[in-house]
């Protein structure tokens, strides 16, 4: 009995110790193809995370588990966003992408870009996390700032 429970154990850990590595090395090692893919794929679920809280926030009607959900999200693509431009995945042949060079010729820019957005992000999920309407809206609108920014100076149209 003893022997199974530590056999179970020392599996668990193995696969834990497995699923780390894996991360760490999906967060380093993505392709220029690969970190567009990635990027595509979490912003389009940014903007429906997004969607989702500025439906709930026009409409004043919050739904709690809904919004929960929406700010994991947010946040998620926050903290990851900064894996995902290596320097081959900018405009290049073969390469389907509005990315503009200028992410990579003024990276202090689109750092500050980055950093605005993940500042903006927590506060989402704080204000979520209390659930005032009004508070809800403001950051909403000030989350969305950082969306416009971002994208006026460093996507394509
Ligand atoms: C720091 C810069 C930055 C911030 C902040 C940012 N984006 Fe973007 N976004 C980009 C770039 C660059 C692309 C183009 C990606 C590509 O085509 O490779 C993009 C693409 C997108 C796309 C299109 C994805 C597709 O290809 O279908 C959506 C939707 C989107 N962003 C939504 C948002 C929303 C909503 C926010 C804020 C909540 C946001 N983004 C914040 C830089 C940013």
């Amino acid at each position: 009995m003893e022997g199974s429970v530590r056999r179970l154990s020392i599996y668990f850990l193995a696969s834990s110790l497995a699923l780390i590595g894996l991360a760490a090395a999906t967060a380093t090692a993505l392709t220029g193809p690969q970190a567009v893919e990635t990027r595509k794929n979490r912003y389009r679920e940014l903007g429906a995370a997004f969607k989702s809280i500025n439906d709930q926030a026009k409409s004043g009607t919050l739904i709690k588990v809904m919004l929960r959900t929406s700010g994991r999200t947010i946040t998620a693509v926050a903290r990851d966003q900064y894996q995902w431009f290596p320097v081959a995945s900018g405009p290049a042949a073969g390469i389907s992408t509005k990315a503009k060079s200028t992410i990579w010729s003024d990276s202090a820019g689109f750092k500050l870009a980055q950093g605005n957005f993940q500042r903006q992000a927590d506060l989402m999920a704080q204000a979520i996390d209390a659930g005032q309407l009004d508070q809800i809206q403001r950051q909403a609108k000030a989350l969305g700032q950082t969306c416009s920014a971002c994208h006026r100076s460093f996507r394509e149209e």
